[in-house]
């Protein structure tokens, strides 16, 4: 079975930036690949009623593939981001709607989570991250996403579901799929400060506890817009962002970039 992976596609800037049919080229390079799944973890854009058509315009388009989604926080922005969280779910193949299975051996299981500071460096206080705001920059979920709780509340709620969709399958071979980065080990410390205070909206220690917990096969996740696919802790970690042009491309072309970008593995 072939599976196609890809995160961070942030069609909306991707489109205004280079003037290409993103989802068109995505979909073209899907048919010539021809997994039988397409996980995509998140940030699809920004938006979710966008998210949403696209999803529904991807699958429409290539129907015998089964296309698997948690969103990612852009795909959160909204006045009211449960608003949007039930909007998405709206999109069968959302991993927030129950574990998927693939076949007799291997399961699905993902949302796209939330951070929770764990990724945080010394000297700052809840407070400072919750605020979001180093120097003159703010994050900007602080603006666009709208949660009714704190982000270490809303994070925790993700966990618990996750945990308990892992601890119903241990008899499978899972795979586990978040948005935000499960293990230190693939957040970047640049020992400068307007970059690592933003580390704490990264992830979350607290999927990674749970994909060693439950020894899940492997671990696929986005966000941070660098690619990596590495075995780490025994599991095999998938982080395969198509990220923004340009500064983040390895080729001005849309149509190499995508096509080279899709990751496929075999299981
Ligand atoms: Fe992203
Ligand atoms: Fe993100």
């Amino acid at each position: 079975m072939k599976i196609a992976i890809l995160s961070d596609i942030h069609e909306g800037l991707n489109h205004k930036k280079t003037g290409a049919d993103i989802v068109g080229l995505l979909k073209e390079s899907l048919a010539q690949h021809m997994p039988d799944v397409f996980i995509i973890s998140g940030d699809m854009t920004a938006g979710p009623e966008k998210s949403l058509a696209l999803l529904k315009q991807l699958q429409n388009e290539l129907p015998d593939l089964q296309i698997l989604f948690v969103h990612g926080n852009h795909d959160l922005y909204h006045e009211d981001s449960t608003n949007a969280y039930e909007k998405l779910l709206e999109f069968k193949g959302n991993l927030g709607n129950g574990p998927v299975s693939l076949n007799e051996e291997w399961v699905v299981i993902g949302d796209g989570g939330w951070y929770d500071y764990t990724f945080g460096i010394e000297g700052f206080t809840e407070q400072e991250f919750s605020a979001g705001r180093f120097n003159d920059f703010t994050w900007p979920d602080k603006a666009y996403a709208h949660w009714p709780e704190d982000d270490v509340t809303v994070t925790n709620k993700y966990l618990t579901k996750l945990e308990s969709w892992l601890s119903h399958h241990q008899e499978k071979n899972i795979i586990l799929v978040s948005h935000f980065v499960p293990f230190a080990h693939f957040v970047q410390v640049k020992k400068d400060l307007s970059w690592d205070f933003f580390n704490a909206m990264m992830g979350s220690k607290e999927i990674g506890k749970l994909a060693e917990k439950y020894g899940v096969k492997k671990m696929i996740f986005g966000h941070i817009h660098t690619r990596y696919h590495e075995e780490f802790k025994g599991i095999d970690c998938i982080c395969n962002p198509l990220g923004y042009y340009p500064h983040e491309w390895r080729s001005n072309s849309a149509q190499e970039e995508i096509n080279s970008a899709l990751k496929i593995i075999e299981i």
